[in-house]
């Protein structure tokens, strides 16, 4: 399977929605990074599977035989995706937000936060670039300090080193985004983990946006390189089914009770005791999604199949020609790289706004009139999009106070507009045209605010979802 034929395989490209004016169109998805659509060999494995299909492990009939071994070998084959080898145990959960949770879970175990260093007031140093799943669960773990940013958006590596000397000792996790879901911008892990590594510490990557664009290695464990846990989520690499992964160092897991507890997680139990089992199973309690894995094994064969390197050429070539396109327009302002020929350096996700237009209206009216999805508001990164935006610390609790009275229509935010291996230019110069229309005020629609979701709408027409799908 090559790139040009994958691209034709993913489900739902053909799909035509009702615009405002009526006319039929068929839907642009420039959303992929929240979460990409399936690809037709995938369903196609899912539904081979489904014949096989039974609850695994413990079960002697074949196909609980047979389901127990296709989910070992996905297992398996996530591991090869990410250069996972014995030293590290996959763990598979519901996304990276589970994962996350469940690394800082073991993190505020106590035998784990007395590695030597101060149990009571562990460290974990984390950068304004993350998402809030990568900010939030850190701060039932300890003290979080944050790693600033440089006023182009990225990560300020030195700002990095200086807290890893500062607090060194400390330190119980360094917990970093492989790559944002605001910019694009990829960090280098590598480097962070030798330095992370050189302090005594261990590092943490938010692998959500970097695994369906790059190819990962973790490298072995002795490696000053190796990256100690990793999360990701299928839905982001087209096996929308519900998974997502933990790869963690074994160490972390080898202490206390899992966190969710019950069948699957034990070996022997009598009123009193309990024997945990060894990973990963003792951290998949009750009965896993066993289609999703399946899913997402094949997602990962196929991304390797047609070669990382041909998804990042034609990427680059899209995030290029959009970048191109978009400097033409004076009104657009660019959060972050805005040179096209940086675009093999970081992801095809960019951000925007149109000087003068909400951008929940932008939004609505790319929807409504082009048929085209994208996302906006702060895309789950309050802190960076603040950040970038220059949201002052006054506007910000002017926001605060107008969201607790219910009131949504003031949010800071941006329009994100995100590639997948699937896009063409086509579909980017069709959303300029749109985007043109915006600027100039030539749009047919009167949109009006639900000031409570903080979203627009036309006014006069709504869509019978009802006619696109029946249960
Ligand atoms: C960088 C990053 N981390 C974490 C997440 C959370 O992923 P999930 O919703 O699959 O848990 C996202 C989702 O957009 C993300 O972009």
């Amino acid at each position: 399977m090559d790139l040009m034929e994958l691209q034709k395989l993913v489900v739902g490209l053909d799909e035509h929605i009702t615009l405002l004016d009526g006319r039929r169109t068929k839907y642009i998805n420039f959303d992929n990074a929240s979460s990409t659509p399936t690809l037709l060999p995938v369903q196609e494995k899912i539904n081979e599977f489904c014949k096989w299909y039974s609850n695994i492990h413990r079960g002697t009939g074949f196909k609980s035989q047979l389901s127990s071994w296709i989910f070992e070998e996905a297992r398996n084959i996530i591991a090869q995706f990410v250069g996972a080898d014995a030293s590290s145990a996959v763990i598979f959960c519901k996304n990276t937000t589970e994962a996350i949770n469940k690394l800082a879970l073991r993190f505020q175990c106590p035998i784990i936060n007395a590695m030597g260093k101060d149990a009571d007031k562990p460290v974990i140093l984390t950068s304004i670039m993350e998402h809030h799943s990568n900010e939030l669960p850190w701060r039932k773990v300890g003290k979080v300090v944050h790693v600033d940013i440089k006023s182009d958006g990225t990560v300020n590596s030195s700002d990095l080193y200086k807290k890893l000397e500062m607090y060194e000792g400390k330190i119980c996790l360094v917990a970093i985004s492989g790559a944002s879901n605001v910019t694009g911008y990829i960090n280098p892990i590598h480097e962070y983990a030798a330095k992370v590594h050189d302090a005594g510490a261990q590092i943490a990557v938010d692998a959500a946006q970097l695994v369906p664009h790059r190819p990962i290695n973790i490298k072995p464990k002795g490696d000053p390189q190796h990256i100690d846990y990793l999360a990701f989520s299928a839905h982001k690499m087209y096996a929308p089914y519900g998974i997502g992964v933990l790869v963690t160092d074994r160490s972390a897991f080898e202490h206390g009770a899992p966190d969710y507890v019950g069948g699957g997680t034990v070996d022997i139990v009598d009123l009193e005791s309990a024997y945990w089992k060894d990973l990963p199973e003792r951290e998949e309690a009750g009965t896993p999604d066993i289609v999703g894995v399946v899913a997402l094994a094949k997602a990962a064969r196929l991304l390797e199949e047609v070669d990382f390197n041909n998804i990042i050429e034609h990427e680059s070539d899209l995030t290029s020609h959009a970048l191109k396109k978009l400097s033409t327009m004076p009104q657009v302002i660019i959060y972050g790289d805005k040179s096209p020929e940086n675009a093999r350096t970081r992801l095809g996700v960019i951000c925007f706004n149109v000087k003068g237009s909400d951008h929940a209206l932008v939004a609505a009216i790319l929807a409504y009139e082009g048929g085209i999805g994208v996302r906006n508001g702060c895309f789950c990164a309050h802190p960076y999009v603040k950040r970038l935006l220059g949201v002052t610390p006054e506007q910000a609790k002017e926001v605060e106070k107008c969201i607790l009275a219910r009131d949504r229509s003031r949010i800071p935010g941006a329009i994100r507009m995100s590639f997948g291996l699937y896009n063409t230019k086509e579909e980017i110069d069709q959303f300029c045209k749109v985007l043109s229309m915006i600027i100039t005020k030539t749009y047919k629609g009167k949109y009006l605010i639900d000031k409570e979701r903080g979203e627009y709408y036309p006014e006069g027409f709504r869509t019978d979802f009802s006619k696109f799908f029946k249960f």
